[in-house]
């Protein structure tokens, strides 16, 4: 098999959006929102937020839950697939994101459907009553408390419902503890939650890898039990 390397990646991901994905003029206001204000180009990419969109759709969702707002790009692609009635609530630690997030989700006219939650997440979710449940759980902040995000999502998430963490595979770094040049606190963190998940009743996970535009990396899917 040929090696393949990250222009192939970009190169396939652009080609298949050439046919699935339509101009989005409020994405791409979003994408240069942040971009403007020296946002880190970290958001999920267009066909992963489409994925997150069409899933939430699949689902039924009516409330979603994002651990990490950044500039609104994956809050605005959860949102449109809810009903007029549904909700989003994001949560955010900086201000300057939070803020920048608001915009684009106000130029999206997606106001009355996304609520920001400013601050340590840790702190948010905890504040966060088990009553009314979320369906879907977007877990994509600081991976060294993706275990406390997790156990947070469980208590959130009602039975049936779908929790997604981000970033769990990190170009395969997160699975080779041996090397301590590339091994940092993301890839450790995501290594304590995946030894929970070993054992953990609430929910059955599988973790499917990707490459993209945005490298190689994965997502680990959860259905709440
Ligand atoms: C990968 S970005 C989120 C990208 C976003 N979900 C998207 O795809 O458009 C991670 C975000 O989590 C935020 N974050 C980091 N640590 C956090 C914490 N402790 N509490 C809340 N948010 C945090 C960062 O500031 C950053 O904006």
């Amino acid at each position: 098999m040929s090696s393949q390397g990250f222009d192939d990646w970009v190169r396939s991901d652009r080609f298949h959006n050439s046919f699935l994905l339509a101009p989005d003029a409020d994405l791409d206001f979003a994408l240069q929102n942040m971009a403007d204000n020296g946002l880190p180009q970290i958001a999920v990419s267009a066909a992963q937020g489409k994925f997150l969109y069409l899933h939430a759709r699949a689902i039924g969702a009516k409330r979603v839950l994002e651990v990490g707002t950044l500039g609104g790009y994956s809050a605005i692609w959860l949102a449109r697939a809810l009903p007029a009635d549904g909700e989003v609530v994001t949560m955010e630690v900086d201000e300057k994101h939070a803020t920048v997030a608001q915009a684009s989700i106000d130029h999206a006219g997606l106001a009355s459907k996304v609520k920001i939650v400013r601050g340590p997440a840790v702190d948010s979710l905890a504040a966060l009553p088990s009553e009314p449940k979320f369906d879907l759980a977007f877990v994509d902040a600081d991976k060294r408390s993706n275990l406390a995000y997790l156990l947070e999502a469980e208590r959130l998430v009602r039975p049936g419902g779908v929790i997604i963490i981000d970033n769990v595979v990190r170009y395969g770094r997160v699975s080779n503890p041996a090397d301590p040049e590339h091994d940092g606190i993301d890839s450790q963190g995501v290594r304590r939650m995946l030894e929970h998940l070993k054992t953990d009743k609430n929910v059955d996970a599988t973790t499917i890898a990707t490459v993209g535009e945005k490298g190689w990396d994965g997502f680990c899917y959860a259905i709440r039990l």
